[in-house]
This record gives C-alpha cells, structure tokens and sequence, in this order.
C-alpha cells in the first residue's frame, strides 16, 4: 500500500461558550500547555505535507500558539462544514488524505490517527473514514448510522436524531480523513438545513455515500481518546487522563514516583533516569531534570534545569531561570530564580537567591539571602566557588564575592568582597557584666512599690 501524502485541518474556530471565558476554548491549558498545542503535537508527529488551524477572527494567541503552521479564519461561526469551507482555500490542489481533526478534543494519539487512516487506505473504494467510538451514554454527540455490514450510511447530530437513532451508542469522535481529490466538491454540497441552522461536517457520509463511494468507520479502542472538552468540568476531566498518560510515560523510562497520582508534569518535563520523586511534586512547563536526581515532597518547579545527582526540597521553589550544577542541594523553604549555582553547592534551609551566579562548593547558610531589587531595578550578585555565605546574610545586590571569601553571620553587606577575606558588617559584640540582674532588681522594686500605692488607695 503506497504512503499516501497527508494534510491535516484542526478546527478550532468556535467560541466555546460553555467554558465561560474570555479566552478561545483551545487556548485552555493541559499539563501547562494549551489544547492546541497538543493537538498540533500529535498532527506534526504524523509527518504531514501541511497543517491547517481553522480559526475566527481575532484569535491572535491561537495564531501564535500554532506557528509555523498555517491558519485560515472562519469569519461567521456557522458550523464545522463551514469551518472546513474556510480551509479549502489553503488546500488548493491537494489531492492525498485530508484528516480534520476538532481543536477541542486534544487527547486523540498518532496510533489512533494512523488507524483512521488505514481504514480508509486499505479499500481503494473508500472515499472517507470516521473515527468513531461506543459509548455507554451517547447523549450529546452524533450517531454513526451504520448498515448491517457496518458500512457508514450518515450521521445524525443528537439535535437532529429520532428516538430511534438516539439508542445507536457508537458516536462519530468529530476525526475524519477525507479523500482530498473530492472532498472541494463535498464541501459545497453541505447545506444547513438542520436544527441548529449550522453547516455540519458530519453531513460529509452522506454526500459521499449518494453516488456509492463507501464510507468506512475506524473504532476507537481508548474512549478517553476521543473525549471532547466543552466545560471546565470536563477541563479537569481530560486533565487528570493527560496526568495519567505522562506520569506512565516517565515512569516508563526509569523514573521512581512514589505516589504519583500526586505529582503533577507538563507535556514538555524531561526526567531522565533514576530520579526519584516523592509524593506532592508539581512540575510547570519547562523543566529538566538530571539523572539520579532526588525531588523530594512538597517542591514547585518551572523553567528550572537540576543537574544529576541533585538533591531539591522537600518545600523548595524553584522559578524560571534557575540552573542547578550536579550534585547541588536545595533545602526546605529555599526559593532559586533566574540564578546560576554551581556543582555541589547547598542552599539547604530558608533562603532566597534570586539573579545570582553561584560557583561551585558554595555553601548558603540558613536564612541568608539576595537582596536584587532596589524597588526599580533586579541586580547580580556574583559568588565565587567555595564562598562560605553565614547564617541571615543579605548579600545587596549588586555585589560580587570573590573565591574563598567567608560572610560572618548576620551581615549585610554593600560592597565587593576579596578572595579568602573574611567580612563581617553588623554591630561589634559588647558584654555588659552584670546588666541583667541588675535589671530585674530595678524592676522588682518599681513593680512592688505600684502594688502597695493600689492596696492604699
Ligand atoms: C461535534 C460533532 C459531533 C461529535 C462531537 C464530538 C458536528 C456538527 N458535530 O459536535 O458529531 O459527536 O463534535 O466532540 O461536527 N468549530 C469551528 N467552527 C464552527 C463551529 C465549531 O471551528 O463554526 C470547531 C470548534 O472550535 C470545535 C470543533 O469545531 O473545536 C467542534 O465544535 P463543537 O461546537 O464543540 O461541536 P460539538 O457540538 O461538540
Ligand atoms: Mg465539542
């Protein structure tokens, strides 16, 4: 069977109004990525000729979210005939499959994909294929009205559907793969003569059918595959199936989880192997983890890179910009942003390094800290390695501490540091012998003397 060339069209022009936002339904995020961006991820892993996003007007994040692919716009919402209508233009001449795919239902796999495919590939009579799926409560979605030898007659949207059609519980998932050498001439016969008033793709079987061109019908093994998000309910349905899938996925390639239904990735965390995570670990987009790496409860990571071997947490928060060396510790309570540490530093209790580079073997005390921002602008601070940084030390930014240097505890310092000097910036230590009981007499006395002048009065 020869490969045939493949354009894919997402359609992705609808308001989504049951979402109840200002935002477009597919720009709604899952593991920290929008809905369109998995889509397009699974579009682009088949390898096709041309991506189409059907969007309306004035949808410029989708836009942006979907470069480089191109985008057509539906300028009335009319239905998904009519969004499709609106991709033709871009299909000009394009004679392989066409896959329409729905923007919002973002969990269908390459796998499935390829099967709808085949479906329609293998009998050269076929002129269409519909990625269907059974469900136990088809309410809501079209039928797929089938002959006895499952031959795809129509499909009939729930609004439309007789009592009759409304038992049929295998449902059309919205996926089609088109024959593209006939489907411009498909397109125009779509009418809206329907209870909604709307062009529907779904009229597509039919059209076909008439002049005896099959219609086939790929099934789909996975339901949630094929689930379509239409409100936030359903928004932190697909999240939770998302979860699943990359926590298998990193599970898979030699990462521990303890319990991982409670640790939370993003479809873009790479975890290499042998990293062990504790339960309650939130991963944001944009991280990178090391081998042989501990992320231990209760941590907040994004836009971080943790060398192998690190040890973070439990508690630790570590926000974009962070780039941690191998073997580097970061404690409870410590947040990192937008900082460099090096090799086998620790930062291991209560502290705060924000837009510092670090060398390597530093140690950062408990409760020391960056001061870099001055209510206007961030500063750096520059570490040298084996810099001995004491307890509740604020290092004002910008600053710079040399190689070796030792900050005595509860110093803030304002000024550059030499190698292997020792600064000290706080009050000298004095000793009063004596002060304190002396203190508590004074005060026994006045407190006693109060007391006999109430009795008196
Ligand atoms: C659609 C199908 C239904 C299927 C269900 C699966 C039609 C007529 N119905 O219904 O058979 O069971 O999906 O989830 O196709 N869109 C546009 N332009 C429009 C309208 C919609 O681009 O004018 C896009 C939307 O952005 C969305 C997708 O098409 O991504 C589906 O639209 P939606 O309104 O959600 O259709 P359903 O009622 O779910
Ligand atoms: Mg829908």
């Amino acid at each position: 069977m020869s490969k045939k060339s493949l354009a894919i069209v997402i359609l992705a022009a609808g308001k989504g109004s049951r979402m109840k936002s200002d935002q477009p339904k597919v720009m709604h995020e899952l593991a920290g990525a929008p809905m369109i961006n998995h889509l397009v991820r699974t579009a682009e892993s088949l390898d096709p000729k041309k991506i189409v996003v059907v969007l309306a007007p004035g949808m410029e994040q989708v836009e942006r979210a979907a470069l480089p692919h191109a985008v057509a716009i539906q300028k009335v919402a009319n239905g998904t005939g009519g969004a499709l209508k609106a991709a033709m233009p871009a299909l000009k001449g394009f004679k392989g499959n066409v896959l329409v795919l729905l923007g919002d239902a973002p969990l269908i796999t390459a796998k499935t994909l390829k099967g709808l495919i085949k479906a329609k590939d293998e009998d050269s009579a076929a002129g269409l294929s519909v990625l269907g799926v059974e469900l136990e409560n088809p309410s809501g979605y079209g039928r797929l009205v089938m002959d006895k030898r499952k031959t795809l007659s129509k499909i009939v949207e729930d609004k439309d559907a007789s009592a009759q059609e409304k038992k049929i519980n295998v449902v059309n998932s919205g996926a089609f793969c088109l024959d593209g050498a006939k489907l411009e001439g498909w397109v125009k016969k779509i009418k809206n003569n329907n209870a909604q008033g709307e062009f529907y793709i779904t009229d597509l079987p039919e059209i076909a059918a008439k002049p005896g061109i099959l219609t086939k019908v790929a099934l789909a093994k996975d339901a949630n595959e094929v689930r379509g998000c239409n409100s936030r309910k359903e928004l932190a349905e697909l999240e939770a199936i998302v979860q699943e899938r990359l926590r298998e996925a990193v599970m898979a390639k030699g990462v521990t989880m303890i319990d991982p239904s409670t640790v939370y990735l993003s479809l873009d965390t790479k975890i290499a192997k042998d990293v062990l995570i504790e339960p309650n670990v939130f991963f944001g987009p944009n991280v990178e983890v090391g081998s042989g790496a501990h992320i231990k409860a209760f941590s907040h990571l994004e836009g971080a890179k943790i060398g192998k071997e690190a040890t973070i947490g439990p508690f630790a928060r570590l926000r974009p910009g962070s780039e941690l060396g191998e073997e580097v510790r970061i404690g409870n309570f410590v947040e990192v942003k937008k900082s460099k540490i090096g090799k086998r530093s620790k930062i291991s209790h209560l502290g705060y390094v924000g837009d510092a580079i670090m060398g390597e073997d530093v140690n950062f005390s408990a409760g020391a800290i960056t001061v870099n921002y001055d209510g206007f602008e961030k500063h750096t601070t520059v570490i040298g390695r084996g810099v001995m940084v004491g307890s509740n030390v604020n290092l004002v930014a910008p600053l710079s501490i040399d190689d070796g240097a030792f900050i005595a505890a509860g110093s803030t310092i304002t000024e550059d540091v030499p190698a292997d000097a020792l600064s000290i910036a706080r009050d000298a230590h004095k000793i009063r012998e004596g002060w304190a009981a002396e203190y508590r007499k004074k005060k026994q006395m006045v407190l006693k003397k109060l007391r006999r002048q109430k009795k008196a009065s």
